[in-house]
């Protein structure tokens, strides 16, 4: 019987991997351990309701006293960690909280796994999922062929930095103790339930509401993208046929700069909303964010020659299901955006943007 500890269950990836888990394994227990910050929703899981094999525990991973109460508490077989402070915006303005969730925080978890495993009375240990970013590798030039999972490490914004650290303590775990540990590192995603401040939301929820699309610099960056429930699927590949100790790169051979991303991402909405007018006008080119990293991008074929994982939903099919979602829960939008998520935008952008 799996008990799994999932961390962060109820921000964007979260969310939706607990669905395609409870589809994978309907007879799972699952627990799900959340700080429910500004990114946290438990709205989004009300597809759990009622499930007598789902917990719901309101927490900080780096509380180590809960976390190992979890681990002394509950038979836990699988650790699938996503919980993270997770936009790169937000650690330019104040990187503590990235330090102390996403480092700070992976550490108490892999630190309780490998107590409760020392535990001779205690059960086996658990298969520690870590889930990071490609953002850990650094910035890449328009010629560098994608990355594999050998690439050195070169952080280079206080969120990256983070993420490396982690996986660093999560490899040092695996190498040191033995704790079963797998990583993936993945591009970026985009789906149902994201939080309107990363670029494909956000930019939808402007464009709803006829306000400027702020893009950063030229919009040349480029940036590969996922649809979510392809990385999910990936999730549960690595989590139950994964080689431990290895790290497994996770894309969607999608790369895109900024600004045709956008534009692509317009054109869909206004075929589908016609009465939104000319939306390209809303695109306002503002000052680039500091150390943007130019371009990721991921070579995926260890994932696929050994797991057989493959990118299944094309940008364009992604981006409308990812549309249509959006236009069909603007009362979600509406109750995300308090008064908190529009302090950031003031702060990030100034009123030009937030209106
Ligand atoms: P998110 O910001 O939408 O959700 C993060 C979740 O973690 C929220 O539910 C939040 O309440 C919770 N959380 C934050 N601090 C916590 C704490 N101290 N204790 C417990 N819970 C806490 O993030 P996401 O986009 O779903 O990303 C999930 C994971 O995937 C992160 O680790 C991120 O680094 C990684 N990742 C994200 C992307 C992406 O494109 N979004 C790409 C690759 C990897
Ligand atoms: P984001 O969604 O924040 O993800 P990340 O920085 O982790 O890749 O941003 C994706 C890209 O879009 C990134 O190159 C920054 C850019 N961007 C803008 O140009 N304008 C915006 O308002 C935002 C949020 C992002």
């Amino acid at each position: 019987m799996s008990w799994v500890l999932v961390t962060g269950g109820a921000g964007f990836i979260g969310s939706n991997f607990l669905y395609s888990l409870r589809r994978r394994q309907p007879g799972a227990h699952i627990i799900n351990l959340d700080l429910l910050t500004y990114a946290g929703n438990p709205e989004n899981l009300t597809g759990f309701q009622g499930d007598s094999r789902y917990i719901l525990v309101r927490g900080d991973v780096a509380d180590r006293e809960l976390v190992q109460d979890l681990f002394s508490r509950y038979p836990i077989t699988e650790v699938v960690h996503f919980a993270a402070e997770s936009h790169v915006d937000r650690s330019i303005l104040d990187p503590g909280v990235f330090v102390r969730t996403n480092v700070v925080g992976t550490f108490t978890l892999l630190e309780a796994a490998r107590q409760a495993w020392k535990n001779p009375a205690g059960p086996e240990a658990p298969r520690f999922l870590h889930v990071s970013t490609d953002e850990v590798y650094g910035s890449l030039g328009p010629l560098d062929p994608p990355v594999t999972e050998a690439a050195p490490y070169a952080p280079r914004s206080p969120y990256a930095a983070s993420k490396a650290s982690a996986d660093f303590l999560g490899r040092a775990y695996f190498h040191t103790y033995q704790l079963p540990v797998l990583i993936t590192n993945c591009s970026n995603n985009y789906g149902p339930y994201q939080f309107p401040e990363k670029l494909i939301p956000f930019a939808l929820c402007q464009a709803l509401e006829g306000k400027p699309i702020p893009i950063y610099g030229q919009g040349a960056n480029i940036r590969d993208w996922l649809f979510v429930e392809d990385h999910c699927q990936a999730l549960l590949q690595v989590l139950e046929q994964g080689r431990v100790g290895e790290t497994y790169n996770i894309g969607g051979r999608q790369e895109v700069p900024n600004l045709e991303l956008v534009r692509r991402l317009l054109g869909l909405l206004g075929e589908m909303r016609p009465d939104l007018g000319d939306l390209n006008r809303l695109i306002t080119l503002v000052p680039d964010r500091p150390g943007h990293d130019w371009r990721y991008a991921l070579n995926i074929g260890k994932i696929e020659s050994r797991l057989g994982w493959r990118p299944r939903v094309g940008l364009e099919e992604g981006l409308r299901r990812t549309i249509a979602w959006y236009l069909g829960h603007e009362d979600w939008l509406d109750r995300v955006r308090s008064q908190a998520y529009r302090s950031f935008l003031m702060q990030q952008y100034g009123t030009g943007v937030v209106g």
